[in-house]
């Protein structure tokens, strides 16, 4: 073996020694680098005379396409190595069994509210929402509430901080208010029109959400669910409640034979008014009166809070009990059950 050949025996063996690609640089060096090996030959030819120089740079260069060659079979080597290592960490077992995930759904009430805002919504109604936080003016004042109303007790009312001694902060005790503040921007919007004598497109909306009272037992929770229902035009009067409200129950609890009865009743911002009481002719719960709203014709003090004159714009209101309208759709006596989170009671509904 000539000494060329040894050369490149010594570089292909000192690169098998290196483990790391760091190790295999530092090999690399010895023969490739600046004082390597290879690149001392090299520098020994310029001595030599013309004829050899030829001949021996021919080899000389030979021998380093070995050492080359030799290092990057080596560093591909390594990488290989390394790949399988990290695939190795990697691996998983796809033949383990999967991990269940259970799938949630809509809490009852839920479920009620969106039927109730697609009836509503199939008959033209908008659906709007507003604060829990009301002030005294929306809750009770603008509602034609007298001063002295039992309503506005300490007993029966959730007052907040903020607000003034006169007009306190407080958690809205029904949905009533959103009637003046969805009417108020509705009126708002059509100011110019209304102004020029013309003719202000119909309020009709619902306004579900969550209200509070001072109150707890098996029908009352201090948190519960109300729907407001609010037409206001200048044509709309005690017997469109009649129908849309009749309309309404007999989709919701999927029964054409469900009666209703207008009780006379007595609210401040309606007058005259009457609570709503249907009836089913079938079922567990048949021949029963089950009241299920509050409604009437809106007081013309609370249209006037609209921004509307009551000589030409009338209308009706009613406010419902989701909550209600979910234990009797279900058969749920105690209202208490949708309010303690206890999946055995809320799967049912999924
Ligand atoms: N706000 C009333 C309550 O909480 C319910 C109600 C009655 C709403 C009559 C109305 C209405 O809009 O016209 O008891």
């Amino acid at each position: 073996m000539n000494e060329l050949d040894a050369l490149v025996e010594s570089a292909t063996s000192s690169f098998a020694q290196a483990r790391t690609p760091a190790d295999l640089e530092n090999a690399k060096a010895q023969f490739l680098g600046k004082s390597g090996r290879i690149t001392e030959l090299m520098k020994g030819l310029a001595a030599l005379p013309v004829e050899e120089k030829k001949s021996r740079g021919a080899a000389i260069n030979l021998a380093k396409q070995g050492v080359e060659a030799a290092l990057i079979a080596r560093r591909q080597a390594l990488a290989d190595a390394e790949l399988q290592l990290q695939l190795k960490a990697e691996a998983m077992d796809v033949t383990l069994p999967g991990r269940q995930r259970s799938s949630g759904g809509l809490h009852p009430v839920s479920l009620t509210l969106e039927r109730i805002e697609a009836i509503f919504g199939s008959m033209g109604f908008d659906v709007a929402e507003g604060p829990e936080i009301e002030t005294d003016w929306f809750n009770f004042t603008a509602l034609n509430t007298p001063e002295d109303h039992p309503a506005r007790s300490m007993h029966d009312t959730f007052y907040v901080e903020g607000g003034t001694e006169t007009a306190p902060n407080l958690l809205r005790t029904h949905t009533s208010p959103m009637q003046i503040r969805y009417a108020v921007q509705h009126v708002k919007t059509h100011r110019a029109l209304i102004d020029a004598g013309g003719t202000m497109p119909e309020i009709r909306v619902i306004a579900p959400g969550r209200t509070y009272l001072v109150d707890s037992d098996a029908t009352h929770s201090p948190m519960f669910h109300q729907c407001e229902g609010l037409w206001i035009g200048q044509n709309v009067s005690f017997k469109d409640l009649k129908v849309v409200f009749t309309d309404f129950c007999r989709t919701f609890f999927e029964s054409d034979d469900l009666v209703l009865r207008f009780r006379p009743s007595f609210f401040p911002f309606t007058e005259p008014s009457a609570e709503i009481d249907i009836q089913f002719q079938t079922g567990p719960l048949a021949g029963r009166w089950l009241e299920v709203a509050g409604s009437g014709q809106v007081h013309p003090n609370v249209v006037r809070n609209m921004g509307l004159d009551p000589e030409h714009y009338i209308g009706f209101a009613f406010g419902m009990g989701p909550d209600r309208l979910t234990m009797l759709r279900y058969g749920v006596n105690d209202l208490r059950l949708f309010f303690d989170g206890d999946l055995r009671f809320l799967t049912q509904f999924q």
